[in-house]
């Protein structure tokens, strides 16, 4: 029996007032698919860009959006055995259409979530924790004593790398957008920030480091800081460059990375990270032990109403926020 459900749907690409809240019918789930009721909805700047087409293939409209949350199973689809109704379970990625009160998901991208945890805590911590976990693990590998610069410190995602570079050893030159949320990067051991709406970051870069310069910067902040990024990088540095907040990062020309030193340059994503189950899973719970022994406290929370998920948008977008986002249906 098809499930009445309250949704956010946007029927153009466009700013936050693009986003309606309507009331739609939910078919029980497909075959591979869970149906879950929404404890907690995660908020993440690639729903901006899904909003506003620019995120790879624009999502055909009409459209939901949403790829992260926290809910209970409560009907399972064809050939599901790893789940039951009842249980408590996660998700990022699959198809958007997070932000409503009930939604079909894909049950190889569900995973269960330690009791201890509420679920405002893994909805604010679990795509922008993995994200963190896999950007300094596994795609640029970082180890106590280095110094790397981590872009818009004060972020959801950025709050999170604080926290968890610290306590494995690594210090962190975060960038950020105000004093205010300088002081907010450094509560959360960021141990040197800068302005970067008033500084020059690859000055400070190099007076901080004494000259010798970084050999990691990760960046989600795109157009406005790509090209600071590369000159804070030491000979075979490597740029993450991993979102674009700001903008996408503009054509450049690919021998700047031979004459700025050999530099190495990478444009990850967490679906990649993850899609593979068993990586997903040992990421997972990487994330959950990290949290478990106190290396990452649970996350600085906003909440919004589900049906005010608009504001939340606005407030992102103008760079209001730090930490993470939510949803309460
Ligand atoms: N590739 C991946 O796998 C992956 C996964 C997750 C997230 N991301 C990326 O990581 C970034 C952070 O995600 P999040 O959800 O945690 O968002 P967020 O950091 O909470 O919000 C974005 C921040 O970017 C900064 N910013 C700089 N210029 C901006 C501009 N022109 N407009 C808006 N914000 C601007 C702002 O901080 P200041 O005010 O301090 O400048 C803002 O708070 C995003 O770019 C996202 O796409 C990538």
């Amino acid at each position: 029996m098809a499930e009445t459900i309250t949704a956010i749907r946007f029927s153009d690409y466009g700013g936050p007032d693009v986003l309606s809240v309507v009331s739609a019918a939910l078919p029980p789930p497909a075959a591979g698919e869970i149906q879950i009721r929404h404890l907690a909805i995660g908020v993440n700047f690639i729903d901006i860009y899904h909003r506003k087409g620019v995120f790879g293939a624009p999502l055909p409209l009409p459209n939901g959006l949403g790829i992260e949350g926290v809910g209970v199973v409560t009907a399972i689809g064809e050939g599901v055995t790893s789940f039951s109704q009842g249980q408590r379970v996660a998700y990022l990625g699959g198809p958007p259409g997070g932000y409503a009160t009930h939604r079909n998901l894909p049950a190889a991208r569900a995973i269960d979530v330690p009791d201890g945890l509420s679920d405002q805590t893994v909805a604010a911590l679990l795509l922008k924790g993995l994200t963190v976990e896999y950007l300094i693990h596994r795609c640029a590998p970082v180890t106590a004593g280095e110094t790397v610069v981590w872009h818009a410190a004060a972020g959801g995602v950025g709050l999170i790398a604080c926290q968890w570079l610290h306590a494995i050893g690594v210090t962190v030159i975060g960038t950020v957008g105000s004093d205010a949320k300088a002081e907010i990067a450094r509560a959360h051991g960021c141990d040197h920030t800068i302005v970067y709406t008033r500084e020059d970051v690859a000055a400070r870069v190099a007076d901080i480091t004494g000259g010798a310069k970084v050999r990691v910067v990760f960046d989600s902040v795109g157009a406005d800081t790509f090209a600071a990024s590369l000159e804070c990088l030491r000979p075979r540095g490597t740029l993450v460059s991993f979102g674009e907040s700001s903008g996408p990062v503009p054509p450049f020309g690919f021998g700047t990375l031979g004459a700025r030193g050999s530099l190495f340059l990478t444009r990850p994503s967490i679906a990649h990270y993850t899609a593979d189950r068993r990586e997903y899973e040992a990421a997972a719970n990487c994330l959950f032990a990290a949290i478990a022994c106190g290396a990452i406290a649970a996350p600085q929370i906003t909440t919004y109403p589900l049906v005010e998920a608009a504001r939340a948008h606005a407030d992102i977008q103008a760079r209001r926020t730090s930490g993470s986002v939510i949803l309460l249906p």
